[in-house]
Formats: structure tokens, C-alpha cells, sequence
């Protein structure tokens, strides 16, 4: 709920059009299907998105996949933006946040800290922290000018919550998250909802988990990509450099890798194999990629930059991180998709496989995209559990178990 609307920072025209885009971007949301119910629909419709991204262009602005006030380390990776608003209402919808609610945001921006504050009403309390003392200061200067002057905003580092504010119904997670630190479970209510961009085996999903005690278990995971945790949960997946700064592969793992081997491999001759599932061009395939991911025990991603690509070296989906299974001194990773009719509206995946192994692991791969699409295709996807990490083998139930600092995941597939 805003407590007033500040003027003085846009014309009239500007705030009718500001209204005109904003209303067009909650179509756009509904259609995405990203906005699904009518109080996060008003809450887009009422936060002025604009104002917590001075300087942005109003179109860009209202642009339901477009990030906004990126900040970058010298090195030009991204360490803060405010996010897109298709993922930032995928999140509140996997969030079910009701009036009178206590949430925690971890990673501030203001704009998504304000949308929550119209979700929870002001009998609920909204506390949002940054790590970053640039990002905590436009946050609280932007939510004062916009009404929302109720809202916390804390600095610190959200490894440890925020224990003064504790408990929260509520935690919503806006950083790319490789483990769940104890005081995010610690700091739930016993029924609460965490929701967070997980990081897992490389690959990042949105999971909306209720807490179980000391467990928590998934009741939805949705694709999206984030900037990445810093401070005490900072972590980075092992990067191998196969082709001078080219072609890389990185592999969430400490063990050591076969780096000349795999090195060899690449620039050696190429085994293809080509099938497994025929699909549309509509249809969302992630869950493939996250199956792959639970059932290789070497999964990790090619990436190559379009110079690699152009020259033949690899296949253009590792310009997106192919998702590949690596296996002593052979990996294999999926190649772009290509047509199997006239039409090129049915296509098929091929498996492009390298070094002394490269015939096993290219039956492998075909064979792993053939399984799912018998028994996982458009089925509920998988469970994602969360124990603490010291939690028995004996203990676990059956599935990929990917050891973490603090916890033990649990990835099965019902
Ligand atoms: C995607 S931005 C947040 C966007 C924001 N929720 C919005 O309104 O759209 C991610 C933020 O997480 C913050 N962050 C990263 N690691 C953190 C940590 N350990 N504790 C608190 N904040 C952290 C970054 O400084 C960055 O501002």
C-alpha cells in the first residue's frame, strides 16, 4: 500500500503513459502467463515500476524481459540489476504471499520490495536486504519517493538472514543461490515458503519449497537465470578452458578434472548420434535438461563463443551451455536441434560426443532423451528435497543426492 504518490519526479504526460505501459505490461505478464492471479496483477498495476529505475527509458522500463540499473564488477559481470517483471511475478506467484504476511526479500532493488508491500497490505511487514550499501541506499531513497516508506531495508549479508525481523511467512531469494544457508530455514515460519533461484549441477531454477522441519520440499520450480550470490555463500562451478578463452566447460565439482585429455577430445574427430524424441518448436523443454542433469554423473555445460561456433569447432547451443555429461577424458553435450519433416516444424536433437569414449556416450546421451520422453514428458517434473548436510545415506530417500556445504538435495522424479 502506498502512502502517497510523489509528483514531483514526473509530468503528467509522462505519468499517463507510465500508466498506459505499465497497465500494457500486466497484459503482456497475464499472457506469459507469468502474472496468474488478481492480487499480484494489482500490484503490478499499481507500483511504478519507472521510478525505481530513474534514467531507464519508460519503454524499457515496462518491458515485461528486460533487466534494469545493471551494475557490474570490473571484471563486467553483473552484480546487481533490478529484474525483469516476467521473473519477478513468476516468483510472487510461487510465493503465495497473503495480506498480513512478514517477508523477507533477500537482494534489494526497491521495485520488487514495493510489489510485496502491496501484497502483504500494511498489517504485514516487509524487510529487504542488500549486501551491497550503493543498492540498500537507491532501494530506501526510491521506496520513500514512492509511497512505500514502511518498508525495511537492511544491509548485510543475507547469509545469516536477518534474525531482528525473524520469523518470516515468507522468504523470496533474488540472487543466484548454490547452497541454502540454515538460517533461511531457521528463520521460516513452520509452514513457510521459501523461494529461491538455485543453483544446481550449473543449472539455476526458481524452487518454491515449504519447510518441514529441518526439511524443505518443492511444490514448484520455473527456468530463470540470476546474478550470482555474493559474500560467506559466494561460490563458482570449476571452469576447465578446453580451447584457449573459445570453448570452456564448467563442472560442479571439486574433484579434478581431465583437462589435456578433455582438451585432446575436443579438437579430435566428433561422433553424432541423432534422435530419441520428436517436438514442436512451442514446447518448453527444460525439464529435459534438468533430467539429464539428475541422471549423468559428470553433468556439465559446453559453452563456446560464436567465433567457435562459426568456425565448426561446436555445436551453437554451446552458445547457451550445452548441456553435456563429461566422463574421464570423453564428454558428450546436446546439439542444436534441427528439423526431421519439410515443414521444419518437428525437429530432434543430436548428441555430439568427443574422445575415446565418444560411441558409448552418444548411445548414452540419445538414450537419456529417449527415457524421458517416455516416462517424464509432460509429467509433473521433479522433487526437489532439501536435508540438513549432516543427514545419514540411510536417511535419504531414493534419487540424486547433490552434497552442498549445509545441506544434502535431493532431486527424484515421481
Ligand atoms: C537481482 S538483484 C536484486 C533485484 C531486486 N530484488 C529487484 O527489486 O528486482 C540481486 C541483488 O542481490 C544482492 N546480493 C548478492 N549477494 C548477497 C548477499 N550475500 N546478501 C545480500 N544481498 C546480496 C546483490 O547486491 C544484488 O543487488
Amino acid at each position: 500500500m502506498r502512502e502517497h504518490q510523489d509528483t514531483k519526479t514526473s509530468s503528467t504526460g509522462e505519468t499517463d503513459r507510465a500508466e498506459y505501459l505499465r497497465e500494457k505490461m500486466v497484459g503482456e505478464l497475464r499472457d506469459l502467463g507469468a502474472v496468474r492471479s488478481d492480487p499480484v496483477a494489482a500490484a503490478f498495476s499499481v507500483v511504478p515500476r519507472h521510478l525505481f529505475a530513474p534514467g531507464e527509458p519508460l519503454e524499457r522500463a515496462y518491458a515485461t524481459m528486460t533487466t534494469l540499473h545493471r551494475k557490474q564488477d570490473g571484471a563486467g559481470t553483473a552484480t546487481s540489476v533490478v529484474s525483469a517483471s516476467e521473473i519477478q511475478a513468476v516468483m510472487l506467484e510461487q510465493a503465495r504471499i497473503e495480506p498480513g504476511m512478514r517477508v523477507l526479500e533477500i537482494g534489494s532493488g526497491g521495485y520488487n520490495a514495493a510489489l510485496i508491500a502491496e501484497l502483504v497490505g500494511r498489517t504485514g511487514r516487509v524487510v529487504s536486504v542488500d549486501i551491497d550499501p550503493e543498492i540498500t541506499g537507491r532501494a530506501r531513497r526510491y521506496l520513500d519517493a514512492t509511497g512505500y516508506g514502511w518498508v525495511d531495508v537492511a544491509l548485510g549479508d543475507a547469509a545469516h538472514g536477518v534474525p531482528e525481523h525473524a520469523p518470516f511467512d515468507r522468504i523470496i531469494v533474488t540472487a543466484g543461490a548454490w547452497d541454502i544457508p540454515p538460517a533461511w530455514i531457521e528463520q521460516l515460519t513452520e509452514d513457510g515458503r521459501l523461494v529461491v533461484p538455485l543453483r544446481l549441477r550449473g543449472l539455476t531454477r526458481s524452487v518454491a519449497f515449504e519447510r518441514a522441519g529441518e526439511r524443505l520440499v518443492s511444490r514448484d520450480y520455473q527456468l530463470c537465470s540470476f546474478v550470482p550470490m555474493q559474500g560467506a555463500e559466494a561460490h563458482s562451478e570449476q571452469v576447465v578452458t578446453l580451447d584457449e578463452d573459445r570453448v570452456s566447460l564448467l563442472i560442479d565439482t571439486d574433484r579434478p578434472v581431465d583437462t589435456d585429455g578433455l582438451r585432446k577430445a575436443l579438437l579430435g574427430p566428433r561422433t553424432e548420434r541423432w534422435g530419441g524424441m520428436e517436438f514442436g518448436d512451442s514446447e518448453p523443454l527444460h525439464d529435459l535438461d534438468l533430467w539429464i542433469a539428475t541422471v549423468a554423473d559428470g553433468f556439465g555445460l559446453v559453452k563456446a563463443t560464436k567465433e567457435a561456433v562459426d568456425s565448426g569447432l561446436t555445436s551453437r547451443s554451446a552458445l547457451y551451455g550445452g548441456k553435456a555429461i563429461v566422463s574421464g577424458s570423453s564428454f558428450v553435450y546436446r546439439a542444436s536441434a534441427r528439423p526431421v519433416d519439410e515443414s521444419r516444424t518437428r525437429f530432434e536433437f543430436g548428441a555430439y560426443a568427443h574422445g575415446p569414449d565418444s560411441e558409448r556416450l552418444a548411445e548414452e546421451y540419445i538414450d537419456h532423451i529417449r527415457t524421458w520422453d517416455r516416462d517424464h514428458r509432460g509429467g509433473p517434473g521433479a522433487r526437489i528435497e532439501v536435508f540438513p548436510a549432516a543427514t545419514p545415506d540411510a536417511a535419504l530417500p531414493a534419487g540424486r543426492v547433490v552434497d552442498k556445504k549445509h545441506t544434502r538435495i535431493v532431486v527424484s522424479w515421481p
